[in-house]
């Protein structure tokens, strides 16, 4: 790298808003990279979160953080894309759509002008359409471009199983895949606590999970956003832990399997449509996206989250390839 840096020591981050920013203090904490550039619309505003996050130095790890410019990325091994507007009180992520396209349109341009070796995670809502248009745009390979994807379904997932069964998430195997949206699907079949599958747990270890547990579970799951939006406004303290997440994944490479959203090559009849499915990350980006045994009413809820995404892609009216 130029500037005598490692290839993951910067992280630009666009968008300084409370997502981007909350994943700057995250990414601090984490000390996962010794230097931080917020890049925005609002200078002023990445200004100001750059100061407050240099306040806290002493407190939390040595790095260098400052308001940049996209020629910034050029020494970034990740850049994150958090910019755009976010969802209202009521409004569904794909209401987003035509709006963060186009600042998409005009965002990824400038970042790949000053690298194509970064690894890009995109943030912004919607994110699989989102995703999808931003290796559309920059020309890089699918393997560069992850969407933080159902990252945040699945943890909010595994919370609520831990809850159910009181054990810490970490200890519950479980994942949502598909949209990160309202089409997501849960996949029951495959989620297990110590290899044990949870209607066999649940059986044999004095648990419930009943139809109706489940049903409460998946619904809570799926509109967990619209209810943390509906108390505060945003969702962003388990968004950047997610990212974070991401981040560390690549630069320990870790081979980590993540549910991050990629693309996916012909899928029922679409040429390519981006989705999460559980994916091994490590420095080089996406590197594999596992074939699942789904039961049969999950593979047919994956593809109707798949059409849902490739419609909304269709809906562009862009070509892809
Ligand atoms: N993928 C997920 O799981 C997830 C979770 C939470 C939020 N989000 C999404 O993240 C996005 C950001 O949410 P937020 O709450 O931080 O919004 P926000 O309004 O707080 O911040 C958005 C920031 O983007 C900046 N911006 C706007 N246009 C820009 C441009 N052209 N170039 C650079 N910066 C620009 C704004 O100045 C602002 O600082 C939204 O689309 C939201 O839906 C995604």
């Amino acid at each position: 790298m130029k500037n005598g840096l490692q290839r993951f020591e910067r992280v630009a981050i666009v968008g300084a808003g409370r997502v981007g920013a909350t994943c700057a203090y995250a990414l601090l904490l984490k000390r996962l990279a010794s230097e931080i550039v917020l890049i925005c619309a609002s200078p002023e505003h990445a200004e100001g979160e750059a100061m407050d996050l240099n306040h806290g130095m002493l407190f939390t790890n040595p790095a260098k953080i400052w308001a940049g410019d996209y020629q910034d990325c050029a020494q970034a091994g990740i850049v994150v894309l958090a910019a755009g507007v976010a969802q209202q009180p009521g409004e569904s992520r794909m209401d987003l759509l035509k709006r963060n396209v186009a600042l998409f349109q005009e965002i990824v341009p400038r970042i790949v002008q000053y690298t194509r070796d970064a690894i890009l995670i995109v943030v912004t809502n919607p994110v699989d359409v989102l995703t999808h248009v931003t290796w559309e745009i920059s020309g890089l390979p699918a393997s560069q471009v992850i969407g933080s994807g159902t990252v945040l379904d699945t943890v909010r997932f595994r919370y609520l199983l831990s809850q159910q069964f009181h054990v810490e998430p970490r200890s519950v195997h479980a994942f949502v895949i598909g949209e990160h949206g309202d089409s997501q699907v849960v996949v029951w079949s495959l989620a297990n606590i110590a290899g044990i599958r949870l209607d066999d747990y649940a059986r044999l270890n004095g648990e419930t999970l009943n139809p109706e547990t489940k049903a409460w579970i998946a619904d809570n799951t799926r509109s967990a956003a619209y209810e943390v939006i509906r108390r505060k406004g945003a969702t962003f303290y388990a968004i950047a832990a997610g990212v974070v997440r991401i981040v560390e994944a690549i630069t320990h490479n870790e081979n980590s399997v993540l549910t991050v959203s990629s693309r996916i090559k012909s899928f029922v009849g679409m040429n390519s449509v981006c989705l999460s499915l559980p994916s091994v990350v490590n420095r080089q980006g996406i590197v594999r996206v596992l074939n699942l045994p789904l039961a049969e009413e999950e593979q047919a809820a994956l593809e109707n989250s798949a059409r849902t995404i490739g419609e909304a892609i269709g809906s562009l009216g862009v070509h892809h390839g």
